[in-house]
């Protein structure tokens, strides 16, 4: 084999929490592991960005407490079993990874006990956190531990571009006639400007998530919807696709990108307001301000549609002593305060932006897609776990829970895996010229805008069909563009997006039962 390939028994492309949970347990394994990220520091993932904190164990808690609020949530779509699980294994795994081997410093009362905090739909506090930097914590400490303690390789601003697959890369043409299967995937690196293949055994996708595709979003710069992008292409199945998560509370101000505002601020007895200062919430939901995510965010889109407001109040300071505020929330103060909104005296103008993608490549309660030697996990995956609408501070968990068992069933499988491996052909560069970062920028503002108008908060079948349609065109000329220009990774982003934000219009489209974070305004509710 040539020099442009890295061969490991486990390939992990992404490196946010699930991405580490199955580095850490392949490793303890034996396996050889190999991670790719396209960013440039280890950490650029979606975990480090996360805020409010990670479902633990609340006093007087249980799994089947836990289970209940999980599947009230989700809005009937819940798969029972993955709720199960994540309740049964995930306060566990944090205990036994995060809290006793990485030691990630969660916040603690006076008495040394955890402190636990509370967000919406949780039916008791039971989410501990780091400060309202959480997922900074929990990915910095679980990086720090890998490097210290094993030799797992984490290859930086290495972009997967690929699957590599029985199928579609291996010159046997009989091969067709196999059960699929993946072998690796083609990964760009950024810095030496060339495609690599990189092999394995058996590939985890925990790419994060897509919330890039859309105008609004919490999520940071990388989450273009890689993942999902890839695994269609490969031909793996996609499920839920439709339900897309939105974040009621993000700061709006000129200048903020869409700065999440924890949910765990409402947790903490903050109250939804209108401009002139009158709560609205419980006319919504009996739970006010603490009401499911979908709700929240429905309703503050109505009073912003119906009385034209531009966004609306989330108050704390009324209700909580301002230093208390600032230790409690020191990321959210120190940013507002950049912005001008001092939050101990005043209320945080907000409006709802896109979070979380609650469907994705379908798996099993193992990590396992229908592909062989395929594994997903985190954000990128769909256990069903989160149903039509996810529960708040679950996400770490499910990634926690499912990396560590995509990596316990790669060992169990490992007989079978480590069978017959054909070799794909190497990466043929047919680029021509360099992309002209114009058009990529244009494009990406269509797609977000498409995103946005056509397949937000509220979707209608004209608003649907016409996003369709635009998107059809866009990735035709895309791909197209993709053919004969020279590879770079703000190229392949965009090919990514659009291919997913084209999957996430037809579910949206197909399904015309309004669920969960779905609405379908101009069909029947379910
Ligand atoms: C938040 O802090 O509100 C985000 C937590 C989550 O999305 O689970």
């Amino acid at each position: 084999m040539g020099t442009d390939v890295v061969f490991s028994d486990v390939l992990i492309i992404g490196s946010g929490i699930a991405a580490l949970s199955c580095a850490l347990k392949a490793y303890e394994e034996g396996f050889n592991v190999v991670i790719v990220t396209k960013g440039k520091r280890p950490e650029d993932s979606n975990t480090d960005h996360a805020q409010g904190g990670i479902v633990y164990k609340g006093n007087n808690d249980s799994e089947k407490l836990l289970i209940n609020d999980i599947l009230n949530a989700g809005a009937g779509a819940t798969n029972p079993e993955a709720a199960k699980i994540v309740a049964q294994e995930g306060p566990n795994l944090v205990k036994e990874i995060l809290i006793d081997k990485v030691k990630v410093p969660f916040s603690r009362n006076e008495d040394g006990s955890l402190d636990l905090t509370e967000e919406g739909a949780h039916s008791v506090r039971r989410i501990i956190h780091a400060d309202d930097l959480t997922g900074r914590a929990i990915e910095r400490s679980m990086l720090k531990y890998i490097t210290e303690h094993t030799n797992i390789q984490i290859y930086t601003s290495h972009i997967a571009i690929d699957l590599l697959t029985l199928q579609h890369h291996c010159k046997n043409p009989i091969y067709v006639y196999r059960h699929p299967e993946c072998l690796g995937a083609y990964v760009y690196s950024i810095k030496e400007g060339k495609v690599k293949r990189f092999l394995a055994k058996a590939t985890v996708l925990a790419t994060g998530g897509l919330g890039q595709i859309f105008l609004h979003t919490t999520n940071p710069e990388g989450a273009t919807g890689d993942g999902f992008a890839m695994a269609y292409r490969a031909g793996v199945k996609l499920i839920n696709m439709e339900y897309i998560q939105f974040h009621p509370t993000t700061l709006y101000h000129k200048d903020a990108k869409r700065f999440l505002i924890s949910e765990s601020v409402r947790g903490e007895g903050a109250i939804l307001k209108t401009p002139d200062g009158k709560p609205f919430m419980e006319k919504y939901h009996p739970l006010g301000s603490l009401a499911p995510r979908d709700v929240v965010s429905r309703a503050i889109h109505e009073e912003m549609t119906e009385k034209g407001y531009k966004y609306v109040l989330l108050d704390l300071a009324s209700y909580m002593d301002p230093d208390r505020i600032k230790a409690r929330f020191p990321h959210i103060y120190e940013t507002c305060l950049k912005f001008g909104i001092d939050i101990t005296k005043e209320p945080i103008p907000v409006v709802p932006a896109v979070h979380f993608a609650c469907g994705g490549i379908k798996t099993n309660m193992w990590a396992e897609t229908e592909m062989k030697r395929l594994f997903a996990a985190g954000e990128v995956a769909c256990t069903g776990l989160h149903g039509a609408n996810r529960l708040a501070s679950t996400s770490l968990l499910e990634g926690l829970v499912f990396g560590d068992r995509a990596a316990r069933r790669i060992k169990k499988k490992w007989d079978e895996l480590s069978q017959d491996f054909p070799e794909p052909v190497p990466w043929v560069d047919t680029g021509e010229y360099e992309p002209d970062p114009a058009l990529i920028q244009q494009d990406w503002i269509t797609l977000k805008h498409i995103m946005w108008n056509y397949v937000g908060l509220v979707r209608t079948e004209k608003r649907l069909k016409r996003a369709i349609y635009d998107l059809r065109h866009l990735w035709w000329e895309v791909e197209e563009f993709y053919r004969k220009a020279k590879i770079t990774r703000q190229l392949i982003e965009l090919r990514n997006g659009i291919l997913t934000g084209l999957v996430i219009a037809r579910a949206a489209y197909t399904n015309r039962e309004s669920r969960g974070c779905h609405y379908r305004k101009d069909t029947q509710k379910n």
